[in-house]
């Protein structure tokens, strides 16, 4: 099988070209890649002499054609996206771009070349959020789509045009809808690489709001398991949500790093909370389970010992990160907090 993965050199996009190349070596893969802040061909590189790179924006009409005519691709799989919240809330402009009208181009090709399946990863945050008072409440796949931020509306508008593609063209689509995600090679402006590569050099940690909000967290590994299943065996048109079942409150999360690194709560910063902060997530998963049989292999308590581990092996990967550009970056979105 000859698979298309784009946003290959992010976080999740990344961990997905290890799995297949673990679980399907007989698979060809060409990572495609517009190598934006997130993108890192560093992660990438032990497996480049196995896998084909390309540098090239999804956005690009024309570049995308090209290459659809020339590498004749029977999967495409689009983790290719702006993904970090509080950058939508600056500068909404690139992800509606990228996330939407690159989802149309990649759809398009896949259509004009006859892929036989093209696979949108999309988010749990589609769904908006649930109240912190209701644990009883999951989002289910059919939970109407109900969004907050302009990252989690240009996700939501990318899903409806993936579903239009089915009902209209009958393109082969399906679209995974996931928690949040921790693990190797997360760019370290998402909060668990954020404050373990903060705590390490001693800095604050900068909470937002009073750091009550819940996230349902999944290892990257499980999340990359489940795509797998789901476009190998997933039914056409389904839509398939992925969790963990490991709700945690923000502060949960911290104070385990903390105490994993020995480092004091001292070091925690309560600042302005993020506008319009999702209360909660958490994903009813039993969709995936019941007709793929996905099940997690990582429970978050060795999950996160492992990442933490991850980032004090590797810290060369971040370290270059996070004195580099992103300096500049996070002086300028934490100095009004
Ligand atoms: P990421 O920001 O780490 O990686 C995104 C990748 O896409 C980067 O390599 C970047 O260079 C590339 N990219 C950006 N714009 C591009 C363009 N125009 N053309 C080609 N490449 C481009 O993101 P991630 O956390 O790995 O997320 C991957 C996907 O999974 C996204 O679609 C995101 O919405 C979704 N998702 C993420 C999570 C999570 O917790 N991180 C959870 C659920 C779903
Ligand atoms: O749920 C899936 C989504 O998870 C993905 O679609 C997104 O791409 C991904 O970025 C993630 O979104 P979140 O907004 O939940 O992740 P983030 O790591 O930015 O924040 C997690 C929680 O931590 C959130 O409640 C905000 C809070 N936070 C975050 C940062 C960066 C802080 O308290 N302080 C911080 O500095």
């Amino acid at each position: 099988m000859k698979i298309l993965v784009t946003g290959g050199a992010g976080f999740i996009g990344s961990n997905f070209v290890y799995y297949l190349l673990e679980k399907h070596p007989e698979d060809e893969i060409v990572v495609l890649d517009l190598l934006t802040y997130a993108g890192n061909l560093k992660t990438l590189q032990p497996v480049l002499d196995k896998i084909k790179f390309v540098k090239e924006d999804i956005c690009d009409r024309e570049a995308i054609f090209k290459l659809f005519s020339e590498e004749n691709f029977d999967v495409v799989v689009n983790f290719a996206a702006e993904s970090h919240v509080d950058r939508s809330i600056e500068d909404p402009g690139v992800f509606l771009k990228t996330n939407i009208l690159g989802t149309q181009v990649l759809m398009d090709a896949s259509r004009k070349y006859g892929v036989k399946r093209y696979h949108q990863v999309s988010t749990d945050e589609v769904y908006g959020d649930l109240p912190l008072d209701r644990p009883d409440l999951l989002f289910k796949e059919t939970t109407p789509l109900h969004t907050s931020s302009p990252y989690s509306a240009s996700k939501a508008s990318a899903d409806l045009l993936v579903l239009a593609y089915y009902r209209t063209f009958k393109l082969p689509i399906t679209i995974s809808r996931c928690s949040n995600n921790y693990g190797p090679f997360q760019f370290p402006e998402k909060l668990i690489p954020l404050m373990i590569a903060r705590a390490l050099d001693d800095k604050t940690l900068p909470v937002y709001g009073e750091g009550l909000n819940v996230r349902d967290w999944l290892h990257v590994k499980d999340h990359c398991s489940a795509i797998d299943l789901i476009i190998r065996n997933g039914k056409v048109g389904e839509v398939y949500n992925i969790g963990g079942n490991n709700e945690r409150a923000n502060i949960e999360v911290v104070k385990t790093i903390l105490k994993a690194l020995d480092k004091s709560e001292s070091l925690i910063n309560y600042v302005k909370d993020r506008p319009g902060h999702d209360q909660r997530y958490a994903i009813d998963a039993s969709y995936i389970s019941k007709t793929l049989g996905w099940k997690p292999e990582y429970n978050f308590e060795t999950g996160i010992m492992q990442t933490i581990n991850w980032y004090l092996d590797n810290k060369s990967w971040w370290e270059e990160i996070v004195s580099g550009e992103y300096k500049n970056y996070y002086d300028k979105m934490y100095s009004g907090r």
